[in-house]
């Protein structure tokens, strides 16, 4: 496979730091490099975290002394010196699409883990397993900026990644309406328990914005391409809650939902288990051997003992069960910064390496 090279916009960030430990040893990118505000830029990376560094394993030492660039500033030498940046940054919408479309007009595709891009339909968000046509639209996009290679494809909201993929399989059987509370962890907002002591034995019923994007990223996701466009899906109807919770990582989701054709939690737990898409028919490096797990157990998925399946890029569920109001219930996990942001990321990426959109 070709080797790339690729910048990480906003690399000192929580995200930013993920991607550079799921891209140390990663066997077709190569990160050359690193950019975040005019705050970090000129120093080297380590002088630039002063400290930040929040991942379990160390920072690698060929990341350590790599000057950090100014995304904004050094914008075109980013862009003639990768094959493609990741991009997660802590800007206001506005900037953040400036940001990011400025690189697709210099010919630098972008893979976001940002909101701002989400809604445009010529836009791809995509679930590598779930809706990987979805790709397509990148042709309708080059067209409107004017660009050969450059494009922007995003990720969705890591809440719904806790229970998009556990609704996907099922919905050729009519699901017509999902409630999802979602319980989610504070490196969601960027935080551990050191930077945020306030979350410890506590549970803050909000977070701003999330829940807009919980029921309206999925209708995206579920959709169909007209006219090189996404249309976005109309079915089912999505309610959700999204509560903060004293969690380090992992995103947890409580699903209700109802269908037009019945069938038995264990026909429904066998298409979990046999569900796959493209990235495991095209073994990409990052892809789960299995995207669904199932749990028999009571007390599972539980987020400190099963976050991180196959590397935080399987999503797990448990507890199926019939409900009195709705149909079944059901609770699923995902690693919010793995599968939810940086590995999803990465991901895709692979996906749109291996269809051909970086060459
Ligand atoms: N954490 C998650 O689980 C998660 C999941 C999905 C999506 N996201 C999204 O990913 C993005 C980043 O989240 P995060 O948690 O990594 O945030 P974060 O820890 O606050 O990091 C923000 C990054 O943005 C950089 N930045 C700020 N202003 C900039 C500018 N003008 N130009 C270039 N870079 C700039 C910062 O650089 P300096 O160090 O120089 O300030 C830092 O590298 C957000 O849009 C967030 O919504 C996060």
């Amino acid at each position: 496979m070709k080797q790339y090279r690729v910048g990480i916009i906003g690399a000192t960030g929580m995200v930013g730091q993920r991607f550079i430990t799921l891209l140390e040893n990663h066997p077709w990118f190569h990160v050359s490099v690193l950019a975040a505000s005019s705050r970090s830029a000129g120093k080297t990376y380590e002088e630039a975290l002063g400290g930040r560094w929040q991942m379990t394993s160390p920072l690698p030492e060929s990341i350590k002394s790599m000057v950090v660039l100014d995304a904004e500033k050094d914008r075109e030498k980013i862009a003639e010196s990768v094959d493609f940046v990741f991009c997660a940054v802590n800007l206001d919408k506005q900037k953040t699409r400036e940001l990011e479309e400025a690189y697709a007009l210099a010919e630098c595709p972008v893979i976001s883990n940002n909101s701002a891009h989400r809604g445009d339909p010529d836009v791809p968000m995509i679930i590598p397993e779930i809706n990987p046509d979805h790709a397509a639209v990148i042709e309708t996009q080059r067209k409107r900026l004017g660009t050969k290679r450059g494009f922007i494809a995003v990720k969705s909201n890591c809440s719904i990644q806790s229970y998009v993929p556990a609704i996907t399989p099922l919905l050729d059987l009519g699901v017509t309406k999902v409630l999802a509370c979602t319980y989610q962890a504070i490196s969601g907002a960027g935080k551990t328990f050191r930077t945020w002591p306030e979350m410890v034995d506590n549970l803050i019923p909000f977070i701003g914005g999330e829940e807009g994007k919980s029921e309206n990223e999925p209708m995206k996701v579920w959709g169909h391409i007209e006219n090189g466009l996404v249309v976005n899906a109309v079915n089912p109807a999505i309610t959700t809650q999204c509560l903060r919770v004293p969690v380090s990582d992992g995103h947890t989701a409580a699903v209700f939902l109802s269908m037009e054709k019945k069938i038995s939690p264990e026909e429904i737990i066998a298409r979990w288990e046999n569900y796959s898409g493209e990235p495991q028919r095209l073994a990409l490096p990052s892809a789960p051997k299995q995207f669904l797990h199932y749990f028999r157990e009571d007390d599972r998925p539980q987020a400190r003992l099963d976050r991180n399946l196959e590397n935080g890029m399987a999503v797990s569920v448990g507890r199926l069960r019939a409900d009195t109001q709705y149909d079944y219930k059901f609770v699923s996990l995902s690693h919010n910064t793995l599968r939810g942001a940086a590995g999803g990321g990465v991901l895709m990426a692979e996906l749109l390496c291996a269809k051909g959109y970086m060459d």
